[in-house]
């Protein structure tokens, strides 16, 4: 293993970046760290700051092997700044600068515009700590509370690696933005996070399922087109970032399975056969797939807002100043600068949602927006296949990309799940089928009861098929402070 894998652990912030050689980066980090500490101890998971959890470290970005397990306290977690290895000879992959060696230092003219793609990467990470920091009150099992933990901190981690970008790279702006990450707070009126689906509520279990699978999605489509910049080292950071972000995704995925197992298997004992017999099925003490399914759609919407607009001259100048790529963009064969190529988006035209060709490098936004489409698509039939297997007739179904939307082409109208334009006034009366309702959610928040006896699950969702870490089932992913 070189240097560069090797991870130095003497320092205060365990680093690859050769830390103890750059003293002014490294006190500007350490002059961070107490208020990050802080901002952790405030805004981090609520009442669990003494408990030992079973948690993964990065220690190492050795694909091989690239992380260790033991019990942690929180906010003794060794944030780390980890880079994934320097690839000797790349070069840019896309834009203007394309095929030109990738830069190691911010190109002058497009400073702004990369101060602020990372600044918002960056904003994102904290956020979902800050929403989800009362769940830990209500987990369903000790492996669950494992889990929200270790996303947790995590993000922090990103937070981190963002800071890292912002303080060697940015100067005294960089510092200024980096104070700034730590003020902001999700849903507060006055300062909030950066992006509308970061000020949501995470107010139970399916709620962080939800924003695991189709929100940490979006996180993962956006460090994959960072990991393409020409700036070499946002690139390797997200290239790291996204190692851990597997599993965040991993987590949403299977927690909603679980879930979706457990009700219908529940139905099934109960011989419960209508899914739309709503009451029975909840008189199980589970949760009735229709309510998933309006869950789903509110998560899923709030997510494609992550993606700006369809038809975007930011995302234009990111991709043409080689800043921000498109996803998987080495595997894709065209001349990777979009001069004359067009891209299909649905559009609002003449009171109509209609398909029309726009030129493929404004069209960015909507690309990328695909991309996570198809990908959480394939979560979706995995789950259809979960209920299939256990013989319910119910399918999920992603809703329509007019449905919902605060941002782009749809924003001014009302449209059904479906995507048929509706009224204002069938809106208001039809939204209860297609949003969670207040019902919906007392329903959910009175199932939301602590499990903290290893090994045992709340009544809504099934045990995972494997532990983390491969630990059996009874392990005590998390030792409760006495
Ligand atoms: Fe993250
Ligand atoms: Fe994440």
């Amino acid at each position: 293993m070189s240097d560069i894998v090797n991870v130095d652990y003497s320092t205060k912030i365990p680093n690859n970046v050769n830390l103890t050689e750059d003293r002014q980066v490294l006190r500007a980090l350490e002059g961070w760290h107490p208020g990050y500490i802080d901002w952790w101890k405030t805004m981090g998971p609520n009442g669990f700051q003494e408990a030992l959890v079973y948690l993964r470290t990065a220690v190492s970005v050795d694909p091989k092997g690239w992380a260790k397990f033991d019990y942690v306290k929180m906010p003794d977690y060794r944030w780390g700044i980890l880079l994934a290895p320097h690839e000797e000879g790349r070069t840019i992959p896309f834009g203007q600068h394309y095929g030109k060696p990738a830069w190691q230092e911010v190109p002058g003219e497009y400073r702004a515009m990369l101060r602020r793609l990372v600044v918002i990467q960056g904003d994102t990470e904290p956020a979902s700590v800050e929403q989800q920091r009362h769940l830990g009150k209500t987990a369903p099992s000790l492996y669950d509370m494992r889990n929200v933990f270790q996303v947790n901190v995590e993000e922090g981690r990103h937070l981190w690696a963002m800071v890292y970008i912002l303080q060697k790279y940015f100067g005294r702006d960089g510092r200024e933005e980096a104070e700034q990450l730590l003020q902001r707070r999700s849903g507060d009126p006055d300062k909030p996070r950066m992006l509308g689906a970061f000020n949501e509520a995470t107010p139970d279990w399916l709620s962080f399922h939800m924003f695991t699978f189709f929100t940490d999605r979006d996180g993962k489509m956006q460090l994959e087109s960072l990991a393409q910049s020409g700036f070499d080292p946002l690139s390797r950071t997200c290239r790291f970032m996204l190692t851990e972000e597997a599993h965040h995704m991993f987590v949403g995925e299977t927690g909603i399975g679980r879930t979706v197992q457990r009700t219908c298997e529940a139905m099934k004992a109960a011989g419960v056969e209508d899914p739309g017999d709503i009451d029975k099925v909840r008189g199980l003490g589970v949760i009735d797939l229709p309510t998933m399914q309006k869950k789903l759609n509110l998560h899923y919407s709030l997510s494609l807002d992550l993606f700006g607009s369809e038809v975007s001259t930011n995302a234009a100048n990111a991709f043409n100043a080689s800043l921000k790529g498109r996803f998987q963009e080495t595997k894709i064969e065209d001349d990777h600068k979009l001069e004359n190529s067009t891209y299909p988006v649905l559009k609002l035209v003449d009171g109509e949602i209609k398909r029309v060709d726009e030129p493929a490098l404004t069209a960015i936004n909507m690309r990328l927006r695909d991309d996570y489409t198809a990908d959480c698509q394939r979560g979706l039939d995995r789950w259809n296949k979960i209920i299939d297997r256990v013989g319910v007739s119910f399918r999920f179904q992603l809703p329509h990309v007019a449905f919902h939307r605060q941002i782009g082409e749809f924003r001014d109208v009302t449209a059904s799940s479906s995507g048929e334009l509706v009224d204002a006034a069938t809106w208001e009366r039809q939204k209860d089928k297609w949003l969670p309702s207040k019902d919906d959610g007392d329903f959910i928040q009175s199932l939301m009861r602590q499990v903290v006896e290893p090994g045992k699950f709340a009544s809504w969702i099934a045990p995972p098929r494997v532990g983390i870490d491969n630990k059996p089932g009874d392990f005590e992913y998390v030792k409760l402070a006495a």
